[in-house]
Order: C-alpha cells, then sequence, then structure tokens
C-alpha cells in the first residue's frame, strides 16, 4: 500500500499535539511538511512546540514558520484552552532548529506540492491563514492537491463566538478563500469535534501505551477542551480520523460559506443543507461521528504511537 502524502497545518496546542502523533506514527499516512500559523498561541511558541513534538516523537520531518498573524484581524490566540506555552504539562527536551527551514510555509508548501509526484493532501488544524495565501500566491498548486481536510467551522454553534469556530473565526477572510478555491475540500468540524471525546477511562489508559501515550497524558491534565471528568474534545484528530477511518462519519455534501460582515457572526461557517442559496456544494461536511467507533479508533492508534 503506498502511504497518503499530506501535509499539516498547524498552531501546537494540546489537540494538535496528539493529531500530529496519530499522523506521524500511522502506516497509511507519509507526512511530508509540517507548516506553523498563529493561532492557539504566537507564531514562535507554535513553532518550538512543532520542534519540541518531532524531538520527542523522533521524526524527521521539515517544518515550515508561517503567517504570524491572520490576514486581517488581530490575533486572539487561545492560551485560555492550551495553557501559556500552547502544550503545558509536559517536560519536552529542548529540540534544535535543524528540522527548521529557511523556507517560509507558504515557499515550502508550494515546493513540496509542485515536486510531488502524487497529489499532497493538505490538513490545516489551525486558522487557515498559510494556505490562503499559498492559494493566491501560487494558485498553480491546485492541480496538485488532492484535497484539503480540515478541522474548523460549524454546522451549529460556535466556540469561539455564538456561531463561530476558533480556526475559521480566527481568520474568516483566510478562511473564506480556501472555502471558495474550487478544490475538494472536507470539513471535519465542532459537530464532531465535540462529540470526539477522550472520556476518562480512556485518557486512564494513555500512560501505560507508552511514552508518547504518557506524554498526552499529561499535557491532558491542563488542557481546557473539555474536562478529563467529562471528556476531552480531540479536535484536531477529527480530521486524521477522516483520512484514516472515515466510515466512523456521517457526511453530506454541501455548500459552505463564510459569513465577514456580520456583526455578531462574523467568522461562522453558513452550512447550507437546505439549499437555501441555490449554490453548487463545495465541500464535504462530517455532521455526526460514532462515538463509540472513534474512541476505541483513538486507543488503538495512540498505542501505535510507538
Ligand atoms: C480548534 O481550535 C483550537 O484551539 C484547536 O487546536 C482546534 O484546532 C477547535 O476549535
Ligand atoms: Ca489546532
Amino acid at each position: 500500500m503506498s502511504k497518503r502524502p499530506i501535509i499539516i497545518d498547524t498552531d501546537p496546542g494540546i489537540d494538535d499535539a496528539v493529531a500530529i502523533a496519530i499522523a506521524l506514527f500511522s502506516e497509511e499516512l507519509d507526512v511530508r511538511l509540517i507548516t506553523t500559523v498563529a493561532g492557539n498561541v504566537s507564531l514562535d511558541k507554535v513553532t518550538y512546540n512543532t520542534l519540541r513534538l518531532l524531538k520527542f516523537f523522533g521524526k524527521e520531518v521539515p517544518v515550515a514558520k508561517g503567517a504570524e498573524a491572520p490576514l486581517v484581524l488581530p490575533l486572539q490566540d487561545a492560551s485560555n484552552v492550551h495553557g501559556k506555552s500552547g502544550m503545558e504539562g509536559f517536560d519536552f527536551e529542548e529540540p534544535d532548529d535543524h528540522l527548521l527551514l529557511k523556507e517560509n510555509a507558504v515557499n515550502a508548501m508550494y515546493r513540496v506540492i509542485m515536486e510531488s509526484p502524487e497529489p499532497i493532501t493538505l490538513v490545516p488544524i489551525a486558522p487557515l491563514t498559510n494556505i490562503a495565501l499559498l492559494l493566491k500566491l501560487y494558485p498553480e498548486v491546485k492541480k496538485n492537491i488532492r484535497e484539503i481536510v480540515l478541522m474548523g467551522g460549524s454546522a451549529s454553534r460556535g466556540n469561539k463566538g455564538v456561531m463561530s469556530e476558533f480556526n475559521i473565526a480566527t481568520d474568516p477572510e483566510a478562511a473564506k478563500i480556501v472555502f471558495d478555491s474550487g478544490l475538494p475540500l472536507v470539513m471535519a468540524g465542532l459537530d464532531v469535534g465535540w462529540k470526539a471525546l477522550v472520556l476518562p477511562e480512556d485518557s486512564a489508559k494513555l500512560p501505560a501505551l507508552g511514552e508518547v501515550g504518557r506524554m498526552a497524558y499529561c499535557l491532558f491534565q491542563k488542557y481546557r477542551g473539555g474536562s478529563m471528568k467529562t471528556g476531552l474534545k480531540m479536535y484536531d484528530s477529527c480530521a486524521m480520523a477522516y483520512l484514516l477511518k472515515p466510515e466512523m462519519y456521517e457526511i453530506v455534501e454541501t455548500y459552505v460559506d463564510v459569513e465577514l460582515h456580520g456583526s455578531m457572526t462574523a467568522g461562522c461557517t453558513l452550512v447550507d443543507l437546505k439549499g437555501y442559496l441555490g449554490k453548487p456544494s463545495n465541500a464535504k461536511v462530517c455532521l455526526d461521528i460514532n462515538q463509540e467507533m472513534f474512541r476505541q479508533w483513538f486507543l488503538e492508534r495512540m498505542a501505535k504511537c510507538i
């Protein structure tokens, strides 16, 4: 079986850390590049966190630094969810910079996509600033992108605003560029992120799975995406779950737009399930997830992280 080549665009982030582990230790995916973007915490912090993770995992994947702020809005981070460093709770070894490319994220993505003999899948699990810049600066990449599988948005309520999800609301202009790009797109948003729970009995099994499981267990003590008692929301793993086990999802193909100007709804994804707007579909939207299947899959995948 040939591995599916992917680029992860990320802002670690505790749930990012776990999603990256799952991808890097999977037999099915070939992570060609990791790009970083300001989101959960500053660009410098998320880049440092990515390098800390790669050193800890013992994986040699190039890293490129991207945008330090959204296209238009000022950055409002999520350190309230992930802690001051973005990855509180575990004592990582100090990384060196040998995996950090001199190229910026957009140029590195361009090069990796254009050099690849097989089309690349982009997996953004953070605000879409880098991806929007890539598509605007280098539209020719579209012919060698297989699909974009992103964590972000919601067909119901929000987690940043009443109706808006963090990754989309942090950089709505970038999200609009991506949703309007004409590329095949999969949206794994809050509708599934809120249900992709790691329950207390699952967390309790993590330390025995090995060093990566122990790391996740430690990070989870500080993670405020849910709680250790009622279940932790594995938002970003939802993108990996789509790539690795799509049968756990209920998916609809529909038209999604991003609200830019609503005084109370800017940054929300308008998922037009009933076709009011009369536009052709531009996304596959994950509307529901089999929770039991996810829990089992998550533990199986964490057990492979050695
Ligand atoms: C998204 O926001 C971030 O805090 C998480 O890492 C995830 O990508 C969930 O809304
Ligand atoms: Ca993230």
